[in-house]
């Protein structure tokens, strides 16, 4: 139970339902804010002196500049012995401060998330677009550590804005063919540094929605013969963004340009302004590995998490060795016309909003 603050309230009852195929606005912003009014609630800048004092911030960093280093001599772009490094008392100075350090945007998982996707690195599957090799780090807030044993499950959009592993009417589309694929859905495990690693591409933008990876961290589950996970528990349920300007050019490439579905840009999506709040910094960071975007790209992000939270995120499919397979009673079943977590339930009070979850 999380009070609502007045403003916010008042913003609500004023815009009504803003029913997009991203997801209920409203009760994602409900959630949103639940979680920014949380008493537990810590972002990574809190941990900041912690993780620059247990050099943590310097070896994080140094492993990324060899890792974009390997990407590029791999890619042709450079020679092994090229590898400049930067000061690292300056990336140390920096940390929390420069975009995309800090992350603890708690938000929803909207009406595409599919259950039981498979452990794998490359996420791919066929799909085209700005390949991007993706380091998302996992920091545990509470103790200020990296968190090494949890999965992190990672989906986004195809380059023209359509989601794998589901069949809906506001999904791209409406493809009935896109619930066969398991594209651009995975999961794997933090390594000793906290890392999970990933190749995915830039997702692209639909209807309502700017363009946005979700992301769920599990801790504690078992690991099954067929290469997916069952059990543990869910701590943290979010979204990643793009910076607007390199947005841009990622869209004017193909086939990102025969997207024909309507542009929300950042600063247009309630999500992306909410997730922006309370120092949290929900974008990613993004290196060209070549030239151009079309020579690949390498991001990295940092998540705080509390592991001991309890998120309770519901998936409208599960994937099985069939395809997408509705889960039965999802609140999400019915998508966008009649799901339970379609409508949105007015707030019966002005400012004590009592929010689920
Ligand atoms: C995205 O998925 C839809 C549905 O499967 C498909 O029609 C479209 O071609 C895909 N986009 C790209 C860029 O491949
Ligand atoms: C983190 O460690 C894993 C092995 O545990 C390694 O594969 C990965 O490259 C490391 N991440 C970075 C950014 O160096
Ligand atoms: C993996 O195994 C579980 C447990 O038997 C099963 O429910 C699930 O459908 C399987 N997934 C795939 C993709 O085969």
């Amino acid at each position: 139970m999380v009070q609502l603050s007045q403003a916010l309230a008042a913003i609500l009852l004023a815009t009504g339902i803003v029913a997009h195929p991203g997801g209920n606005t409203n009760r994602e912003i409900l959630r949103r804010q639940a979680h920014l009014d949380h008493p537990n609630r810590r972002s990574i800048q809190s941990c900041k002196r912690d993780l620059v004092a247990s050099g943590w911030v310097r070896e994080q960093h140094q492993r990324r500049e060899a890792r974009l280093h390997e990407l590029r001599v791999a890619a042709g772009f450079a020679k092994a012995h090229e590898l400049v490094r930067r000061d690292p008392a300056e990336v140390e100075a920096n940390y929390g401060v420069e975009a995309a350090c800090t992350l603890d945007p708690e938000s929803t998982e909207g009406p595409y998330w599919v259950s039981g996707e498979l452990i794998r690195e490359d996420l791919l599957t066929g799909e085209k677009g700005a390949i991007t090799h993706l380091d998302v780090n996992i920091i545990d807030t509470s103790g200020c550590k990296p968190v090494t044993d949890a999965y992190v499950e990672l989906w986004g959009s195809n380059a023209t804005g359509v989601y794998t592993g589901v069949q809906a009417k506001g999904n791209g589309d409406g493809s009935a063919t896109a619930i066969k694929t398991n594209a651009l859905r995975g999961l794997q495990l933090t390594g000793s540094n906290g890392t999970a690693k990933f190749i995915t591409v830039i997702p692209g933008h639909y209807v309502g929605r700017t363009n946005h990876l979700h992301t769920i961290v599990h801790h504690g589950a078992k690991l099954l013969p067929n290469n997916t996970i069952q059990g543990g528990t869910i701590s943290h349920v979010g979204q990643f963004y793009i910076d607007q300007n390199f947005l841009g050019q990622v869209e004017k490439t193909s086939p990102y340009n025969v997207n024909k579905q309507a542009v929300t840009t950042n600063s247009a999506d309630p999500l992306f302004n909410m997730a922006k709040q309370g120092g949290d910094d929900p974008v990613l960071k993004i290196s060209l590995i070549g030239n151009k975007i079309e020579d690949g790209l390498y991001a990295t992000i940092d998540v705080g998490v509390n592991p001991k939270a309890r998120q309770n995120p519901q998936a409208v499919n599960a994937w099985t060795a069939n395809g997408g397979v509705p889960i039965p009673n999802s609140p999400w079943a019915g998508y966008p016309d009649s799901c339970r977590y379609c409508g949105f339930r007015p707030p019966k009070e002005k400012k004590d909003v009592l929010v689920e979850e």
